[in-house]
């Protein structure tokens, strides 16, 4: 059989991806833990408990991931820690923080830090939080704390993380703890507040470290009409693909804001980012009118449909993502990707695919820098709690016993080598192989002479 391989740049940088309220385990002050404590909110009564026992116990996954042969990991910050009363805070938190990102520098793994990561203080919640104005100083100062105790070791910065999903989740779809003010008006101002917090904190980090690259974990999925739909689908879904994927980034190019969002202009919102982070799931179809709040669920039969019907295996919906972004012309990091799959039927495939975009784009030079999977370890996945298993390894949370999936072996294999070659598919997913490398699988049978 010939033998393919697909190699990637020597300074690529292969990732997995973390939240702090998914991992670290009693994160008591926050807005997220409050939540959890009310019937009917998570699904099965589930609670975030120890989570994967971060707090206490991190540097197990540390090792990990260099057992896994990652060279960089993006982890979040929870504020609730580090600010647990207002303009108190708290120095064993940092000094945990600090201890967390020596660890991972010591280990030969590129730190890159998101500062808010869908969870907030509970005194911040009572204050209005981003329906408030206040919530742009509180973040500045947070932020200033953070640089100036951490700023040393962390390589690269998210400012916010998917603050659309955020919005809508948290302001539309009350799936996300409760904010003051709720629906369309109270989503408009969280949305202005989340970009002039977004400014701030840039600022703030440039200003201490002018080349440390910064910017947000943008949430960019495909919408289309479905197969045979109609022109008004069509058009819906280009509606929602402008609203949802590039109304957010276009502020931060110009500084104004979209007349749906108010209109106006943010000065310091100008041009506040250095790369594109890409945090890519799924294709979505989109009806007009819309049915099931947003989205239908109307995948064709042939679609791979990941656990509790999350979303579709649509790897080439990367590659389309990749070449939307071209537009803001930036290094590109795909900041998560990942699916649900406890059983690891698809994910190996999906790896390898997902993974095949992002050479193909390479190899036309579009400045694909990284890859961060979405996850190291099973975690507490919001809404979801523990029915979703993100990870490459599986996590018991109530043992903490993690046991490596097929995939968590595969994406060793391709991070210790920088590249996916055709035995590696043959081996973890063979039906890959006519996909990934045509005309390299062995014959059936041989030619007739
Ligand atoms: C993203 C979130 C992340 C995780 C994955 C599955 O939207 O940023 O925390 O929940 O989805």
């Amino acid at each position: 059989m010939a033998q393919a391989t697909m190699t990637f740049p020597a300074d690529f940088l292969w990732g997995t991806a973390t939240s702090a309220h998914q991992v670290e385990g009693q994160n008591t002050n926050s807005d997220w833990w409050a939540w959890e404590q009310q019937q009917g909110r998570i699904m099965e009564g589930h609670q975030s408990g120890l989570a994967c026992d971060w707090w206490a116990n991190a540097e197990a996954d540390l090792d990990l991931m260099v057992e896994m042969g990652t060279n960089a990991h993006r982890l979040s910050l929870s504020w609730d820690r580090i600010e647990p009363e207002p303009s108190v805070f708290d120095n064993a938190a940092l000094d945990r923080y600090r201890q967390i990102l020596q660890g991972m520098v010591d280990r030969g793994i590129e730190p890159m830090v998101t500062l808010h990561h869908f969870s907030n203080p509970l005194w911040l919640v009572e204050k209005g939080d981003f329906n408030s104005g206040v919530v742009t100083d509180y973040f500045q100062r947070y932020t200033n704390k953070v640089v100036s105790a951490l700023g040393d070791l962390v390589a690269k910065w998210i400012t916010i993380n998917e603050p659309m999903v955020y919005v809508f989740l948290r302001y539309l779809d009350n799936k996300f703890p409760s904010p003051s003010e709720n629906g369309y008006l109270g989503a408009r101002t969280a949305v202005r507040n989340l970009l002039r917090c977004h400014a701030v904190a840039y600022h703030t980090i440039k200003e201490s470290y002018p080349r440390a690259p910064v910017s947000v974990a943008k949430s960019m999925q495909i919408f289309e009409a479905p197969p045979g739909g109609s022109t008004l689908d069509r058009w819906w879904a280009g509606q929602i693909s402008r609203i949802f994927n590039h109304s957010w980034m276009q502020s931060m190019v110009t500084g104004k804001l979209q007349p749906l969002f108010g209109g106006g202009r943010i000065p310091q919102l100008a041009d506040s980012f250095d790369f594109i982070g890409i945090n890519y799931y799924t294709r979505h179809y989109v009806t007009f009118p819309p049915r099931n709040g947003f989205l239908t669920y109307d995948w064709g039969p042939e679609a791979q449909v990941s656990d509790g019907n999350y979303g579709e295996v649509y790897p080439y919906g990367l590659y389309r993502i990749i070449r939307q972004v071209l537009r803001y012309k930036k290094p590109i990091y795909v900041t998560e990707n990942g699916l649900p799959d406890r059983e690891d039927r698809l994910r190996p495939a999906f790896i390898m695919d997902h993974l095949r975009q992002i050479w193909h784009a390479i190899s036309f030079c579009y400045p694909v820098m990284g890859y961060y999977h979405w996850t190291l370890v099973d975690n507490f996945e919001w809404e979801r709690g523990w029915t979703q298993r993100f990870g490459l390894v599986a996590l018991d949370p109530q043992t903490q016993e993690r046991v490596w999936r097929p995939s968590a072996h595969l994406y060793r294999e391709i991070c210790r080598s920088f590249s996916i070659s055709s035995e590696m598919a043959e081996r973890y997913a063979p039906a890959m192989v006519d996909v990934m490398f045509p005309g390299t699988a062995p014959k059936a049978k041989p030619p007739d002479l």
